[in-house]
Formats: structure tokens, C-alpha cells, sequence
């Protein structure tokens, strides 16, 4: 199968799998299994915190980070398209008692700092308590600007809050700008990383902050299941993942270029209202064009993406080659004409 449906469809390559064959493991909630170990020093090395824990899911990761800065009748600030408020199934809420407010995202991305100042609760005991300010690069497969960051780092001061980060894709911002992954991560108290999605891992995140914050995040994960003992074989392949499949996501993005520019050719597709920055890319699809007979057509000759009209999305990624970006838009323009 062509997949354009995500870049969760990832499959771990023959050295990958070689690798978590080969990975000595142990029981991780016991602290035993040295491949975990090793991912879990290595990554907070890496991206200049002091320690990580390592989870079954970017879900999880972003759930034990909020719960791990608030309490039960706090709350976090976060976009009104953030994943952890919209596509989580409400678990800070649910699970911790942190209340989300959501703030409308910019276009490109960002939150108004000027709608962030309105929304931070006095000490009142008619509110909760507000702790945190969770951003997620990329968004939308937009990259959140550097300069922005730090901005948001001093309005997050001014205010006494911390700082979350969704980067479940951030590796596709860092090679999008061109920067060492730690010149977009220091601003934050935590952050996220999916090995899952770009960089070719099939199941784990990451979970970054103090050794304190990370003690908590294990505890919680501990609580919603999360511990998982001979993890060392999903270990192995994150690992391989954050030090092979990172390069090369900008030819993921220069082939989501060209699949937009592609796309844009063909009659009832138009890309125009939207911007390419890394792997993910957008078409508004004229309602004359039947969507889902395209979609089950081409289900039949083995492509796979999403219907929809406004805002379809599409997903380049490591299993999808020029060829076959070349291959779906024949196949397009031999169905709507
Ligand atoms: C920005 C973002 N954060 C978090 C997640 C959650 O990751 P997972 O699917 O591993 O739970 C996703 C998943 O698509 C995502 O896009």
C-alpha cells in the first residue's frame, strides 16, 4: 500500500527490526531493561534535560507531562487545535482534573500572547489555578518561529507558569529550520517526542523534564498502565529512529512540496489557501469532484488517504517515495477526467 493517510503508517525498516531482535532487555518497571535505560539518558542528553521516561504513546507522554505540572483543579493554556486538547479524548480532564483553556491558534500556528495574558487566572478562588502554557511544534505541520518561543518562555515567567511542548513532530520543525534540535527545545520545563510517526519507530515517546517531574511522570505512568517491562525491543528501534531517520525528513518535506504543486495542477484541487513547511500538506477539493469513489478507487490499486473537501490532508513520510506521488496524481487526474 501507497499510505498518505498519516505518518503514524510508518514501518520499521530490516536494520530496525534486526536491531530490536538483537536489543538486551529487561524489567523496566524495576528499572532493568538497559536498552530503555540507555534511550531514556541518551534522549535527555540529547536535548538538554535531566531526565526521560519513556511511553507506550505520544497520548500518554502528553497526559503524564500536564499531570505532572498540575494538580486537580489547575489548568493548562493551549491552542484550540492542540492535540492534547482536542485529540486526546480529554484525558487531563478526565484523568487528572486539570482543566484545559484553549485559546484560538494564529494561522500560523501560534497563540496570541495578548489572548494568553486575558486568560491567566487571578488568585481567586472563583478560578483555577493556572500552571501551565503547552504549545505543539509542528502544528498542522506548520512550524512554530524561534523568536516566538522565547517570547512565550517570558510571558510563561512573567506569569509563574512552566512550559509543555507537543513535539511529537518536532524534529520536522528543527530540520525544517535548519537548527540543532536543542535551539527550539530550551525554552520548555518538558517536552514529547513520537518515535512513531516521522522517524519510523512503531510504538514509543518520549516524556522530557527535571529528574523530580520525571519521577512523578513514571509514577503516573505506573497508574494508567503505562509500565511496561522487557520495553527494551520498542527501545531499541526509538533509538534507532532519533539517530538515523532524522536527515532525512526533509525529503519528506521536499516530496510534500511537490505533492502540493502536483496536487494544485489537477482541476477541482486547489492548494493555494495553504503552506508547505515540512511533511504535511492541505487541498480544498471542489464538491463536483466524488471524494470517496477517488478514495475507494484508489483503494483498489493499493493508495491510501483520507477523503475530504475542505482542508484534505495528506502525509508524506518515509514509505512514500517521488514515484509514488507521481503514481497517485496520474491516478487523479485518470479518475476526474
Ligand atoms: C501533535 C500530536 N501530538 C500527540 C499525538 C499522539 O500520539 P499517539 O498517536 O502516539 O498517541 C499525535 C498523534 O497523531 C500528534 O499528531
Amino acid at each position: 500500500m501507497i499510505d498518505f493517510r498519516s505518518d503514524t503508517v510508518t514501518l520499521p525498516s530490516e536494520k530496525m527490526r534486526q536491531a530490536m531482535a538483537n536489543a538486551p532487555v529487561g524489567d523496566d518497571v524495576y528499572g532493568d531493561d538497559p536498552t530503555v535505560n540507555a534511550l531514556e539518558q541518551w534522549a535527555a542528553e540529547r536535548h538538554g534535560f535531566e531526565a526521560a521516561v519513556f511511553t507506550s504513546s505520544g497520548t500518554q507522554a502528553n497526559l503524564l507531562g500536564i499531570l505532572s505540572h498540575c494538580e486537580r483543579g489547575d489548568e493548562y493554556l493551549c491552542g484550540q487545535d492542540a492535540h492534547n486538547y482536542k485529540y486526546e479524548a480529554g484525558g487531563a480532564a478526565v484523568l487528572g482534573s486539570v482543566q484545559p483553556q484553549p485559546i484560538e491558534n494564529n494561522p500560523d500556528g501560534t497563540l496570541p500572547l495578548s489572548k494568553l495574558e486575558k486568560a491567566v487566572k487571578p488568585d481567586d478562588n472563583h478560578f483555577a489555578r493556572t500552571r501551565l502554557l503547552s504549545l505543539e511544534n509542528t502544528i498542522g505541520g506548520k512550524v512554530l518561529p524561534v523568536d516566538y518561543l522565547y517570547q512565550a518562555r517570558e510571558f510563561a515567567d512573567r506569569h509563574g507558569l512552566k512550559m509543555h511542548l507537543d513535539g511529537a513532530r518536532v524534529y520536522n520543525a528543527a530540520v525544517a529550520l535548519g537548527v540543532d534540535i536543542r535551539d527550539i527545545v530550551a525554552p520548555f520545563d518538558s517536552m514529547t517526542i513520537c518515535l512513531s510517526k516521522g522517524l519510523g519507530a512503531p510504538v514509543g515517546s518520549l516524556l522530557l523534564g527535571s529528574q523530580e517531574y520525571i519521577a512523578k511522570a513514571r509514577r503516573l505512568r505506573k497508574m494508567v498502565g503505562g509500565g511496561m517491562r522487557q520495553a527494551g525491543i520498542l527501545a531499541a528501534a526509538g533509538m534507532m529512529a532519533l539517530t538515523e531517520n532524522v536527515e532525512r525528513l526533509a525529503e519528506d518535506h521536499a516530496n510534500a512540496k511537490h505533492l502540493a504543486e502536483m496536487l494544485n495542477s489537477l482541476p477541482g484541487f486547489d492548494t493555494s489557501a495553504y503552506d508547505v513547511q515540512t511533511n504535511i500538506v492541505f487541498v480544498d477539493v471542489d464538491t463536483s469532484v466524488d471524494i470517496v469513489g477517488l478514495s475507494a478507487a484508489l483503494k483498489e490499486k493499493g493508495i491510501l488517504f483520507s477523503p475530504g473537501y475542505q482542508g484534505m490532508r495528506l502525509v508524506t513520510h518515509l514509505g512514500v517515495t517521488r514515484d509514488d506521488i507521481d503514481l497517485l496524481i496520474g491516478e487523479i487526474r485518470r479518475y476526474v477526467s
